[in-house]
């Protein structure tokens, strides 16, 4: 299937370019690269490599995104992805969200970009355009959308970006959702505003969630005082893989069963 796919792309479709709109030549592809997923839909590595999006082949993330999905698969939800992709080039990108459209199929896909992607959308698509560092966007288009079940930061991957959207969004989330990060290494890069000398530091993606990581044991605490957070009620796992994090949304509301504060 993904030989019949290069070939398409390399041989065929070249050659009908001439005659048909940007819009239009996305349209056909996105036709076939559909036809060619029938019966392969519940294997994301597969439609990862049909569609061409980073998440398999740069990144190693479908495996890991196939086991915590797979039970919600044939549910109907609301999955928000921040980033398109393809940047500046309004025909470029849009790889993950034909892939996620065609894994759940009965989902709703939304995303934003900074840029225009409008002509990415198709039936279950749906992309806004704004910045995942705007708070009014972010409250526009989550009424919108309303019940929100799944979202993905694939967006800037700048640490003070990924930080701040995931305070805004994170309580819009569904109980039961998954709040997923990508691209974890910037927390060690300077240029996305990482670095390398305190790992723990709280500014950073990795140390940020690390961090968040005690609070689900806030009952635990030896401090009578203590006023457990927002975020220590609400996530009931975090999941740590190569540069991906997966946060579940749920009620943490588990008494000790030894702690007795002092
Ligand atoms: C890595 S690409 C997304 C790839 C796509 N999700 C996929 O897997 O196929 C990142 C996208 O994020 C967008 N982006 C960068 N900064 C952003 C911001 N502040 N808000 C929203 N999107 C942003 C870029 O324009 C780019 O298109």
């Amino acid at each position: 299937m993904i030989f019949l796919d290069k070939i398409l792309r390399e041989k065929v479709l070249p050659g009908f370019q001439q005659f048909f709109t940007p819009l239009q030549v996305r349209k056909l592809k996105t036709l076939g690269k559909s036809l060619l997923s029938i019966g392969k839909r519940n294997d994301l590595t597969f439609l990862a490599q049909l569609f061409g999006t980073d998440k398999w082949g740069e990144h190693w993330y479908t495996p890991h995104y196939a086991f915590h999905f797979k039970s919600i698969r044939k549910k109907k939800i609301n999955l928000l992805e921040i980033g398109v992709g393809g940047y500046d080039k309004p025909f470029s990108g849009g790889a993950s969200l034909r892939m996620w459209k065609r894994y759940f199929p009965k989902a709703h896909i939304f995303s934003f970009d900074i840029y225009d992607k409008k002509p990415h959308e198709e039936s279950r698509i749906r992309i806004f355009q704004g910045s995942q560092v705007d708070p009014e966007f972010l409250d526009n288009i989550c009424a919108e959308i309303g019940d929100l079940d799944i979202i993905i930061d694939d967006g800037s991957h700048l640490n003070e970006h990924v930080l701040f959207t995931f305070h805004h969004l994170f309580p819009k989330l569904n109980i039961g959702g998954i709040y997923v990060v990508e691209d974890t290494q910037t927390s060690y890069w300077e240029h996305y505003g990482g670095q390398m000398e305190d790992r723990n530091n709280p500014n950073s993606i990795m140390g940020y969630f690390k961090s968040l990581a005690d609070g689900l044991n806030h009952s635990e605490f030896k401090n009578k005082d203590y006023q457990p957070s927002y975020l220590d009620l609400n996530i009931t796992s975090i999941h740590f893989y190569h540069n991906l994090i997966f946060i579940y949304k749920g009620e943490n509301s588990e008494v000790s069963n030894l702690n007795k504060k002092p």
